[in-house]
């Protein structure tokens, strides 16, 4: 039985979008998921969060669920468009007061808070001042952290200022996958930017405010692997891992933007949105750095190959992942999760490390017997929290494992369609219901070991 270090810390993530709904209650305005949501072709199914998991509602009992399986952090984000719902005018303290119970609440059942100050739900009314691709955005962002740390930074030990800015800043502004939907690869790059001068802000603030609490970032981590040894598939996977990783790590981290990065976007950008000043903001030194993982992925080279359309990494290709896949298609390599964090340790940070994010989606339902088994989520955490042990064994300082995700909930594009929680939710009556992964949860975080699982005897 593999075990983790003493203290070392097991809990699960939320994002308030995802899983809030209450969309226009106590003065909360739209944000761009919102508006995204609504416009008919966005989502799967023309999903959208106006109800969600109802947990604003249902607050109490989802914090009696979190401490019935023995979770001992729980990560969840705060939404900017119930704290600053209008463009001018105060803070909204009705809006706080949701976050204030959260707070409490998990803090009271014995459960560490992680608060995330942005998980890609900007208040639509800055978007209408241009969003992320707007400078101003960064002060924006940092006026927004103030306001929650006045009201929360006596309480809470852990804050992560921006949730994978790879995905906000790429996928929304390059893919068009994901709110506000744009396709536009030099307003995606100044949104890279503009994000990292945001969490460069709003760290400021927070050092400011809440000097004892601990600070980081969250980066969702791929880890590329060329296809072949051919020098063209390998040149393929370093622009990949220079658009995915290095293009966050590296201005975080080293204070510069990759040495390639110049020659990649040239014709793109000529980076003339950097300002003499932001990059040492940005590389401010950080308490920790939250890593979700998700993927690895076998790269090709694609000549001719031009964003957005397929890859969003001119001239390169991913092949599709070779079984077992999630019910994303998305390949199980719990190796790359080794690779990620080894990698992370040895070439750029020995700060200690989190995942913040780890999970599959599968396609869960409830049997006959009322019950959702889930013996594929058991296997692909065990796999993971295995090769999270092999990396500690072999240095990394990982400090925690938070699994994406505690209740299925709002997908984004794919709506309600992907199921990534470790409790089942029943939308049509809102039930909860732990799925055997929540069980066998339970028992790892108690035994603090990879335990088999018994769940199916
Ligand atoms: C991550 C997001 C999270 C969730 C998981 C599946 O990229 O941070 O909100 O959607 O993927």
């Amino acid at each position: 039985m593999t075990r983790f270090p003493d203290g070392f810390v097991w809990g699960s993530a939320t994002a308030a979008y995802q899983i809030e709904g209450a969309a226009g209650e106590d003065g909360r305005t739209p944000s761009i998921w919102d508006v995204f949501a609504h416009t008919p072709g966005r989502t799967r199914h023309g999903d959208h969060g106006d109800l969600a998991c109802d947990h604003y509602h249902r607050l109490d009992a989802d914090l009696d669920l979190m401490a019935a399986l023995g979770l001992q952090a729980y990560r969840f984000s705060v939404s900017w468009s119930r704290v600053k719902p209008e463009p001018v005018g105060a803070t909204n303290a009705a809006g706080l007061d949701f976050y204030d119970r959260v707070l409490d609440g998990a803090l009271a059942r014995g459960i560490q808070p992680v608060v995330t100050l942005y998980h890609w739900d900007l208040p639509q009314w800055l978007q209408d001042k241009g969003g992320w691709a707007n400078r101003d955005v960064a002060e924006h962002f940092a006026d927004f952290t103030g306001a929650v740390l006045s009201r929360l930074g006596d309480r809470v030990p852990r804050w992560i200022t921006l949730n994978e800015p790879y995905c906000f800043t790429f996928i929304g502004h390059l893919e068009g996958r994901h709110a506000p939907g744009l396709q536009n690869e030099a307003t995606a790059l100044a949104t890279v930017h503009n994000g990292l001068l945001a969490h460069g802000q709003a760290l400021a603030r927070i050092r400011e405010l809440a000097p004892h609490a601990l600070a980081g970032i969250t980066l969702n981590l791929s880890d590329p692997l060329p296809a072949s040894d051919s020098e063209a598939d390998r040149a393929a996977a370093a622009r990949v891992d220079l658009v995915e990783n290095r293009m966050f790590l590296s201005p975080l981290l080293r204070g510069e933007y990759p040495p390639d990065a110049a020659e990649f976007y040239a014709g793109v950008t000529d980076f003339d949105f950097v300002r003499p000043g932001d990059l040492e903001l940005i590389s401010a030194p950080i308490d920790f750095l939250g890593i979700n993982f998700y993927e690895q992925h076998r790269i090709t080279a694609h000549p001719g190959q031009q964003p957005p359309a397929g890859s969003i990494v001119r001239g390169t290709r991913k092949l599709r992942a070779e079984p077992p896949v999630t019910a994303g298609n998305v390949g199980v390599r719990p190796d790359g999760l080794y690779n990620v964090l080894t990698r992370v340790h040895r070439e750029w940070t020995d700060r200690p490390l989190w995942i913040t994010e780890n999970g599959l989606a599968l396609n869960d339902y409830t049997g006959p017997d009322g019950r959702c088994h889930d013996p594929e989520r058991i296997d692909y955490f065990a796999r993971h929290f295995e090769a999270a042990a092999r990396a500690i064994a072999d240095g990394v300082p990982l400090e925690a494992y938070l699994v994406w995700s505690l209740m299925d909930n709002f997908e984004w594009a794919d709506g309600y369609s992907k199921r990534f929680g470790i409790v089942y939710v029943d939308y049509p009556t809102q039930a909860r219901i732990p799925k055997s992964s929540a069980r066998w949860l339970r028992r790892v975080i108690a035994a603090n070991a990879v335990v088999p699982d018994d769940t199916l005897g």
